[in-house]
Parts: structure tokens; C-alpha cells; sequence
């Protein structure tokens, strides 16, 4: 592919601050020019009138299962879902079989999505109470993931002594899944039998995500440690990160936007999710602290189940849904709707979480970026269906439900990942290059432009 151009003609193009009409060149996997010559000579021209040119979505919170749980998914079919939904990165979390906690594991990883990926990829390394050494020593990888509360797999640290070193000896950015397990062991104990999966959103409640939320926020902000808050899922926790301090950023998930307590009589296990969904008062205070910039990312925490798995009764129904090829669709939806922006969702779903975890070159459309794109239908209107999921779990607890607004076309360092409904067999993501020094939600963004 070396030399090759495309040439991109007047799609609406999604800038930070603006959508407009314009070219924009691809070349060597990379954005040559915005405000390219419309005439400009490239091997391959894409005419974009009508349709709109967004950043690739960057998903910072995904369980692709590989390797050991892949009846579930594995990277290829989890990046296949990705190239589908218009996600060009991914960022996978450790909780796998083995579970990523050292290097070599890690390498292991990162080897198999070379071969496999659709999409660019990173891998998160998971804390354990014994693995301060290994944090300490991971290079060249987005972060280090904090269970602090235990949800699919054992990755657990609860210890305040661990934690704090955590902190305190790594440099790495931390993510972490905030609730609190005192609180839930206390509740799930309070409830009793029978319970039912309505029970879930009881025993992991609003106060077991505000007191760990407000834990980590506290260790983060004492050791001046870049961190991340997964899955913000109730209205309490956004004045715990709300300006915090410049390092501490926080994300929400669609199924914390789009599904409540309500939603369990219609749909059961199917949303029974870790941290639980809250009330309908949660989801309008969340969709507002994105609005406010409160919160900064959407990422979906794709956690795919078979549906089998689902089926069980709860409790023993596993937690999770996939999420990875309907979540900017549903985001367009929004927009389409008129609650946002075009800007302001890029800037949720590709700028933001790019910055927080320093990913060179991600997140934009502008010279010297990689082409990592995708071109949208505002006017294309189709319903999800578990018949048409490319996640390996096959099913999708939006089922039934109908979108305006779909990704029509994904490239992956500038090469033609999926298209006309196909996922190309021969595209391959690349790893992420990760800049944590001058990386930051609040770091100048163009210093980790190129
Ligand atoms: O519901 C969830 N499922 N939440 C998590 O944080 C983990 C995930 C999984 O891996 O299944």
C-alpha cells in the first residue's frame, strides 16, 4: 500500500469545533491534507456529498475474551465488530484466561492481535495485590486496569496498602472498575433468597460505585496519578469527578445512557451489567455531564456473553453485554434526534479517549493524523438484530431497536476495513503508540498529534 492515495471529496467533515464541506487525502496510512485540491490525483477518489466524514471511534474499554474464554469472542471477532460499528481502536482489558498481569502474557496478546486484528489495538495490564513489579516494568501499552470490586474473572484489590502503592510506585496511567465490595457483599447479604436479576441494580447499588469511586478519585488526586474512572453509572459519582483535578478523567458507557432499572422486566439478564444500571434520574444526569464536559468518553465495556450464559437464572447469569458495532450508531441516533452534536460526539467517542490515554495520532481529523476513519449515513435508518451481530456472543440487548445514523464505510491506516456490509479479510490494525508524557485528557492535544 505504500504510495497509495485516496482522496476523500466533499464529505461533511467532523472537525473539534466544526463540521464542514471539504477533501481530505489519505496517504501511507495517514491524513496527507484537509482542504485538499478537490482535483488532487489519488488512486482512488471516494465521493462523500452527502454523507459525513467522522475520527474512527476509539473504544478504551473492551472484554474480547482472548485468550481462554473464546466461545464467547475472540480478537478477531470482537475487531470484526469493531471495523462493522466504525471502531478503528480498541483498548482490551486484562480479565482474559490467563489473565493479562505480566508482560509476557501481555506480548502474547499484542502477537495474536497483529496476526488477527481488523482493527489497531492496545492492551491494558490488571493489578493484582502481588504484581507491582510487573506494573512497574510494562512499557509501550495504554494503562494499568484496577478491579476495585470484582466483577467477571478474579482480578481483585481491595487492600488499601495495595492500592496506595499502586499509585504511588507506577507511572502508567490507572484505570479502574469502581465498586465497592464491602458494600456489595453487605447488600447481596441483607437480600437474602431468592433473589431475582432486578435484585442486581440492589446488591452492586449507587452507593457501591460513589464509595469507590470517591476511594480511587482520592488515591489518584494524593499521588498526582493520571486516572480514569470506567462506567461512571450514577448521578452521585459526577461530583466526585467533576474538575477533580486535571489528571482525573471519567466515562460513561451506552447501556449506563440507554438502559435503566426499568428496562429488567423486558429484558432480564440481558441487562444485567457490572457496575449495575441505575434509575432513569441516572441516566439524564449522565447524558448531561458529557453534555457539560463533566465526563469526558463514551466506551462501550463490550462484554460479551454467550446467550446461553445469559439465559441462566440470577444470580448465576453472567455479567455483560457486547456493545462494539452499535455503539456510534447509537450515539448517531442522538444526534439525529438533535440532543448533540457531530463534534461533540467525535470528541466523546474518538478525541477524548485518545488524549486520556495518549494514543499518537488517534482521535482526529486533521495533516499528519492516521487515517483511521469512518464515513457515515445520517439518513440511513435500520434496526438492530441479533441476527445480524458479527460479535461471536450473536445477540444484542438493543434487539428490535431502530437507528438513524450507521457507519457505511471504516479505514484502518488508511486501508479499506469494511464496506458495503463487508469486513475486508486482508486489513490488519496496528499496536497503539502510547505518549504518556506529553499524553493527557488535558495536554495540549496537538502534542501527541504525530
Ligand atoms: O458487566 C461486566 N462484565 N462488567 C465488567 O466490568 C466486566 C465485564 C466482563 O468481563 O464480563
Amino acid at each position: 500500500m505504500a504510495g497509495h492515495r485516496t482522496l476523500i471529496r466533499d464529505a461533511n467533515v467532523v472537525f473539534p469545533d466544526r463540521v464542514a464541506q471539504t477533501h481530505v487525502l489519505l496517504a501511507d496510512g495517514k491524513i496527507l491534507a484537509v482542504d485538499a485540491d478537490r482535483h488532487q490525483s489519488a488512486d482512488e477518489v471516494v465521493e462523500g456529498a452527502g454523507l459525513y466524514l467522522m475520527p474512527g471511534v476509539v473504544d478504551d474499554q473492551v472484554h474480547f475474551r482472548d485468550p481462554g474464554l473464546t466461545h464467547k469472542e475472540d480478537i478477531e471477532t470482537g475487531s470484526i465488530a469493531c471495523a462493522a460499528g466504525g471502531v478503528t481502536t480498541f483498548l482490551e482489558m486484562p480479565n482474559t484466561i490467563p489473565p493479562a498481569v505480566d508482560r509476557a502474557t501481555l506480548a502474547q496478546k499484542y502477537r495474536r492481535a497483529a496476526e488477527v486484528s481488523r482493527v489497531n489495538f492496545g492492551f491494558y495490564i490488571g493489578a493484582t495485590p502481588t504484581n507491582l513489579d510487573e506494573l512497574k516494568a510494562a512499557q509501550d501499552i495504554p494503562g494499568i486496569k484496577i478491579f476495585i470490586g470484582s466483577s467477571t474473572g478474579n482480578l481483585l484489590v481491595d487492600d488499601q496498602s495495595a492500592l496506595e502503592q499502586i499509585f504511588a510506585e507506577t507511572t502508567l496511567p490507572i484505570c479502574a472498575h469502581c465498586e465497592d465490595e464491602a458494600t456489595v457483599r453487605a447488600n447481596r447479604e441483607r437480600l437474602g433468597e431468592p433473589l431475582r436479576v432486578h435484585d442486581h441494580s440492589r446488591i452492586r447499588d449507587a452507593a457501591a460505585a460513589r464509595i469507590a469511586t470517591a476511594r480511587a478519585v482520592d488515591l489518584a488526586v494524593r499521588h498526582l496519578h493520571r486516572f480514569h474512572v470506567l462506567h461512571v453509572s450514577t448521578a452521585d459519582e459526577i461530583p466526585i469527578v467533576r474538575g477533580k483535578a486535571p489528571w482525573v478523567t471519567g466515562e460513561v458507557c451506552p447501556h449506563h445512557l440507554f438502559f435503566s432499572v426499568e428496562d429488567y422486566d423486558r429484558l432480564g439478564t440481558l441487562v444485567q451489567m457490572n457496575p449495575s444500571v441505575k434509575t432513569p434520574a441516572d441516566n439524564a444526569a449522565l447524558w448531561q455531564a458529557l453534555l457539560d464536559g463533566d465526563l469526558q468518553v463514551i466506551a462501550t465495556d463490550h462484554a460479551p456473553h454467550t446467550w446461553e450464559e445469559k439465559q441462566r437464572a440470577y444470580p448465576d447469569s453472567p455479567s455483560g453485554m457486547p456493545a462494539v458495532e452499535n455503539s456510534l450508531a447509537l450515539l448517531l441516533n442522538q444526534h439525529v434526534q438533535g440532543k448533540c452534536s457531530l463534534p461533540q460526539i467525535a470528541h466523546w467517542m474518538s478525541d477524548a479517549p485518545a488524549r486520556v490515554w495518549g494514543l499518537v495520532g488517534k482521535g482526529r481529523i486533521a495533516p499528519g493524523y492516521d487515517a483511521d476513519l469512518v464515513l457515515v449515513d445520517l439518513t440511513l435508518e435500520r434496526t438492530i438484530d441479533h441476527q445480524r451481530q458479527r460479535t461471536k456472543s450473536g445477540w444484542s440487548a438493543w434487539h428490535g431497536v431502530q437507528l438513524r445514523g450507521w457507519p457505511i464505510r471504516t479505514w484502518v491506516g488508511g486501508r479499506t476495513a469494511f464496506r458495503d456490509d463487508e469486513v475486508s479479510h486482508e486489513v490488519r490494525g496496528t499496536a497503539v503508540r502510547c505518549d504518556h508524557q506529553r499524553g493527557g485528557y488535558w495536554a495540549t492535544p496537538d502534542g501527541i498529534g504525530t
